[in-house]
């Protein structure tokens, strides 16, 4: 699509603080004034205000892997987009599969967190992806097409803009198997589509679209390759630092 590739990497529930810190400053000292490549970092909740200390400045952005959908309030264990914000996040991960599966976490609230996120001025990575057994059984777009209805029903064409959008298919996280560049391209035209039918060319095509799923340095010029593809959302390769830099390099050279 012509813009500059984004790269996110989701730490999920892995390193130590001092792990995490010591990462980001490698992290930032490797790309400094040498990349132009937009990258960013979702590290645990209780890493963000470290982590973003050492990334203030540089063009490395951090982001939450998740939010409540309230403001405040008696929510226990929960985690605002305020307070994320407060610690020094630009996005927040929206609706990963993970919290979709492993959570219970249903469109309508996942529409509720992309509407508060976006009212604080946090850019939500909303994730959306189908099950091995949907993509089976032929229902991939179907179910692509639904997570993206619901999950922006009521969402403003000025902030639809705002939002980086992660298709991530469900088979692919964590397996080793990754969507063929021709098949993740494919979805991504789909959402594209989508998009398009909504809120015009213009904005459709300012949305980031990332693909996710066993991203690694050796795919990653491959899949950005592909027209559709804007970015990656990177899991198991994002905590080694090695493979992330490799995968920014590459990513960068496209
Ligand atoms: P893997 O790269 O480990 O497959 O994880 C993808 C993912 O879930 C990123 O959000």
């Amino acid at each position: 699509m012509g813009k500059e590739p984004f790269i996110v990497g989701n730490w999920k529930m892995n390193l130590t603080l001092e792990e995490g810190v010591e990462f980001a400053k490698s992290l930032r000292n490797n790309l400094h004034g040498k990349n132009k490549t937009i990258s960013g970092i979702c590290p645990p909740f209780i890493f963000l205000k470290d982590i973003s200390r050492v990334l203030e400045g540089s063009n490395i952005c951090v982001g939450a892997q998740n939010i409540h959908s309230e403001k405040n309030g008696a929510y226990t264990g929960e985690i605002s987009a305020l307070m994320v914000k407060e610690a020094g996040c630009t996005h927040v991960l929206i609706g990963h599969s993970e919290r979709r599966h492993l959570f219970g976490e249903i469109d309508s609230f996942i529409n509720a967190k992309i509407k508060t996120a976006l009212s604080v001025n946090l850019k939500p990575i909303f994730c959306i992806g189908e099950t091995l057994t949907e993509r089976e059984e032929g229902r991939t777009e179907y179910v692509v097409k639904n997570q993206l209805k619901n999950g922006l029903l009521g969402i403003d064409n000025n902030y639809v803009e705002e939002l980086v959008i992660a298709y991530e298919p469900v088979w692919a996280i964590g397996t080793g198997k990754t969507a063929s560049p021709e098949q993740a391209n494919e979805v991504h035209s789909f959402i594209r589509g989508f998009l398009t039918d909504g809120y015009g060319k213009d904005i459709a095509n300012g949305v980031y679209i990332q693909y996710g799923g066993s991203v690694k340095p050796e795919n990653t010029r491959e899949l950005l390759a592909q027209p559709e593809i804007d970015g990656l959302l990177v899991g198991g390769a994002s905590i080694k630092l090695e493979a992330f830099l490799k995968i920014i390099d590459a990513a960068s050279i496209q």
